[in-house]
């Protein structure tokens, strides 16, 4: 079964968007080479898209550069909101509820991993226990407010994390 694994650019005090969704503060550091992501963009069979995500801001707006992966990635997507559209782009579906999403994604990726962008969703994979793996690449930017990478738990468990790779000082298993 695909994998889900949670990716994302951090700022080094854990935000991923600056407020109101700002990504301009990425945009200096985007198409730096980094092994592990390629090998992430590789393995990446479906992504699995909040609805902030995919109406949101993009560092690469208007270059060839705009997308997933720093625009690499063409392949199928799964959005989830409360809010479908009439129609959908080619390769993009949106459904309404986490475990449909999940399940249209993995069953996109086939044997490759699912790809989760937003904090929202992840936190939901994580309390559903549907999780796998963290991949972060931290920014060296403190932005000090704006989406947190991962929303606050009140009252919730530690959910420990073991390294997997190498070449990447945040890539983790959650540990289950
Ligand atoms: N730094 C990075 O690498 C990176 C990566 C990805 C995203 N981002 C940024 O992060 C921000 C978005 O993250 P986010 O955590 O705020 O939001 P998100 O996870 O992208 O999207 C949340 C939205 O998805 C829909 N949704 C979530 N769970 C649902 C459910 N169970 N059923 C139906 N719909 C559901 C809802 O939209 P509706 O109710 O409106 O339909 C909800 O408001 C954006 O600013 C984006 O640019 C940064």
């Amino acid at each position: 079964m695909a994998r889900l694994i949670y990716s994302a650019a951090a700022s080094l005090d854990g935000f991923i968007a600056g407020p109101g969704g700002d990504m301009g503060w990425l945009t200096a550091y985007a198409g730096e080479p980094n092994p592990a992501a390629e090998r992430l963009l590789a393995d990446t069979g479906a992504l699995l898209v909040g609805r902030r995500t995919h109406d949101g801001d993009d560092p690469n707006r208007d270059t060839d550069a705009e997308g997933a992966f720093g625009g690499q990635y063409d392949g199928p997507a799964v959005v989830l909101t409360h809010r479908p559209p009439a129609t959908a782009p080619p390769g993009t579906v949106f459904t309404t509820d986490l475990h449909s999403a999940v399940a249209a994604a993995r069953e996109a990726a086939g044997d490759r991993a699912v790809v989760i962008l937003g904090a929202d969703v992840a936190a939901q994979c994580l309390e559903a226990g549907l999780l796998d793996e963290v991949f972060v690449l931290v920014v060296p930017v403190l932005l000090g407010d704006g989406t947190p990478m991962f929303p606050r738990r009140p009252g919730a468990s530690p959910v420990r994390l073991e390294s997997i790779a190498d070449d990447t000082p945040h890539w983790y298993r959650v540990v289950r």
